[in-house]
């Protein structure tokens, strides 16, 4: 078993990583505080794993909240479901929310424990490869709304996040590509050393190799944790864990959620910046084929959606959470594993790219 902490003085918390870490629950039932629990999970994840989880619960007294599967699902009327059920069955202030399942119930057992009598703990048991390396980590929590993606939300870390390797025997292969963008993510804008460790890797990592599997879950949470320590909040440098996120939250609100996949839509998004970070000058053509070739390798979606054009890009773009005062901030590199925020680029080139990438006018 891995494990590493996230520091954030009082707010610190571990994270552990390993094949049936889940099982072990000494390691972290200590974590939960209080005789009271609420397991939140989904109709896809609950058959499969919540009897287990329940059994190494033995003698505190658990809710279960089943949420329907989808993104299309991560909105308030859903959180409202939670509420209900904590307060039709009592739980009080020192309840314990367990969120098992991917990002999406991760993120809304998050906020569902930022909110209620003003926040309870809760526990992170992620069960997707994106959610292990990304989503679990960090405490953003939230849902979505018509509008635009993530908008209403609050920041709540969790007490741990345990990620157990062995769950994503079951995950169906497109999710587990989309996971593999988030860990490809970490690679380009932060860690050029682990961008070759995937290169070199990335065929075991497909066939989900446990070995290969825990250092890359291992190392992506090391980079986003110390990420994280340095911006909690996001007031600045943070925000470097969006690259491609700006075209991706488009593409995504666009096509209605749950229609392209987050992480794949992050990787097509994560090309239209690399691309762009080419042509201003910042990376060399060779930086863009390597992203693409990885992403690819990953079976990653490399080009957004024909069904877009520029100005509905353009208009989703702008309501990014990284707007300020109406000027449009991107995530971009200024080499392989080093990112920058910058809010220094003609639109004009944003849009050469996009209409490069087949988007129409
Ligand atoms: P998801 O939660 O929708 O899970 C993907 C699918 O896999 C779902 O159908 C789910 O039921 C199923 N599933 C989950 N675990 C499984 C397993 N072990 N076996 C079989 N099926 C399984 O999607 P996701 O990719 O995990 O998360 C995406 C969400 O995370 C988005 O809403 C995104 O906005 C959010 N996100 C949040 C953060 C953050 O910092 N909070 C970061 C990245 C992404
Ligand atoms: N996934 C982006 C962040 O946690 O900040």
């Amino acid at each position: 078993m891995k494990q590493l902490n996230v520091d954030l003085g009082d707010r610190s918390y571990p994270i552990f990583i390993g094949s049936e870490v889940m099982a072990n629950s000494d390691l972290w039932r200590q974590f939960i505080r209080g005789k009271q629990l609420c397991i939140v999970s989904n109709e896809t994840v609950a058959p499969l794993y919540l009897p287990a989880l329940k059994a190494q619960l033995d003698g505190f007294d658990v809710l279960e909240v089943v949420l329907p599967d989808g993104e299309q699902h991560k909105n308030l009327n859903t959180l409202n479901t939670i509420f209900d059920a904590l307060l039709s069955r009592n739980q009080n202030r020192s309840t314990t929310l367990i969120a098992l399942g991917g990002g999406v119930v991760g993120d809304m057992c998050g906020f569902a424990a930022a909110c209620y009598q003003r926040g309870v703990n809760f526990i992170q048991l992620p069960t997707t490869l994106l959610s292990m390396v990304d989503s679990s980590v960090g405490g953003k929590t939230g849902v979505n709304h018509s509008l635009g993606k993530n908008m209403i939300g609050a920041f709540h870390q969790p007490q741990c996040v345990v990620a157990d390797l062995s769950v994503l025997g079951s995950l169906p292969d497109k999710e587990f590509s989309a996971g593999m963008a988030e860990v490809i993510k970490y690679g380009l804008i932060c860690d050029v050393t682990f961008f070759q460790w995937l290169e070199d890797n990335i065929v075991g990592l497909m066939a989900r190799d446990t070995a290969l599997l825990a250092e890359a879950v291992y190392r992506s949470c090391v980079d986003k944790a110390a990420v994280v320590a340095e911006d909690e909040t996001e007031q600045g440098r943070r925000a470097i864990l969006n690259l491609g996120h700006t075209f991706g939250h488009a593409i995504e609100t666009a096509e209605g959620y749950g229609s392209w996949l987050h992480g794949e839509a992050v990787a097509a998004g994560m090309v239209l910046a690399v691309t762009l970070s080419e042509k201003l000058g910042w990376v060399s053509a060779e930086v863009v084929e390597r992203s693409k070739s990885l992403l690819s390798k990953a079976n990653l979606p490399l080009l957004p959606p024909s069904s877009m054009n520029l100005d509905q890009f353009l208009q989703l773009m702008g309501r990014d959470k990284k707007v300020i005062d109406g000027r449009l901030r991107l995530v971009l590199l200024k080499a392989l594993g080093d990112a920058i925020v910058t809010s220094d680029v003609p639109v004009s080139m944003v849009k050469t790219v996009l209409q490069e990438a087949g988007v129409k006018a």
